[in-house]
């Protein structure tokens, strides 16, 4: 059984392998209208469910059409109407699921509830999200560096403002993929130690903006507020110095590309000028979410890595 909780279930290896079916499958169907079935259907009959405890646009949507794209259908409920939002617990939920569908795909805010899932269900888990980690978002993140000419050994990723879910699957892509991640977080929101040791010394925690974007290939940011975090002004207000502005992003290499997984605050964590400018990928990384996840389900099931 192949659960996808964290970018360390699929390791080297199967990371390679995914990035290297999302590259291949998206060249192969440019120009396709978004509902063909890829020419092998590879996985015709499967079902994915998915269940959202929290908001979602792109996770939601490229999932579904991941799924059908590869042969499949979904089901796609929210938590708050299943049993589930009214005390039915995950290890139930998670048996009764895997006699009706083959993976679960599940968002929510506390990991151990995912790794719950993975322990009592008879089918692939997928961590859509958690307060912990977004693997998903990564792989699509690596595919995009990739197809922007980069090989991921060497490179140098900056990472600016919140020490949050994404940057800690980030720093444990860095450990396995073998690249740098250098992160500054304002005091009071550095990522854990944990999070920083899963880079395996390739991860990094620094005082300045400046600092971090020193030298990076690649200059990254999510928003300053998490779901389910209040929206606080003093962590707004430290966050500001790590804001990414065109400025900052003088100070990386002339050639850096800038990423960020979306929704985006402008003015908050990215200016306009920047994500709207013309080092910005945020379209081709939103776009390989769909790419990304079709070879995560692949990899779920077998069929590649
Ligand atoms: N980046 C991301 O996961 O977006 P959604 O919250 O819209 O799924
Ligand atoms: N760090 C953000 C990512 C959203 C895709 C959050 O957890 O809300």
């Amino acid at each position: 059984m192949r659960h996808f909780l964290n970018l360390s279930d699929a390791g080297p290896d199967g990371v390679a392998a995914m990035l290297a079916d999302a590259l291949d499958r998206k060249a192969t169907r440019a120009g396709w209208p978004k509902g063909r079935v890829d020419a092998d259907a590879p996985l015709s009959g499967r079902v994915l469910a998915m269940i959202f405890e929290k908001n979602s646009t792109r996770t939601r949507v490229s999932f579904d059409m991941a799924i059908r794209q590869l042969g499949g259908t979904s089901i796609v409920m929210d938590a708050g109407s299943m049993q589930l939002g009214r005390g039915e617990s995950v290890a139930d939920t998670a048996r009764v699921l895997s006699g009706y569908v083959d993976a679960i795909m599940i968002r929510t805010d506390d990991h151990a509830k995912v790794a719950e899932m993975a322990d009592h269900a008879g089918v692939p888990v997928i961590n859509g999200l958690t307060d912990h980690s977004h693997p998903c978002q990564i792989v699509a993140d690596l595919q995009t560096i990739v197809e922007a000419g980069h090989a991921l050994p060497g490179l140098r990723v900056a990472w600016l403002g919140d020490g949050n879910n994404v940057l800690a699957s980030m720093m444990e892509a860095a450990g396995l993929m073998r690249f740098d991640v250098v992160a500054a977080c304002p005091q009071g929101f550095q990522p854990s130690d944990a999070a920083v040791a899963l880079g395996r010394g390739r991860a990094r925690v620094v005082g300045t903006a400046r600092e971090a974007v020193e030298g990076a290939d690649v200059v990254v940011t999510d928003t300053w507020i998490s779901m389910g975090q209040d929206h606080a002004e003093t962590k707004l207000a430290a966050m500001m110095p790590f804001q990414v502005t065109p400025a900052l992003m003088a100070g990386a290499k002339p050639d850096a590309r800038f990423l960020h997984c979306l929704p985006a605050h402008r003015g908050e964590e990215v200016t306009a000028a920047v994500i709207d400018g013309p080092q910005s990928l945020i379209w081709p990384e939103a776009e390989n979410r769909l790419h990304a996840q079709k070879s995560i389900l692949l990899w779920c099931f077998g069929l590649i890595g």
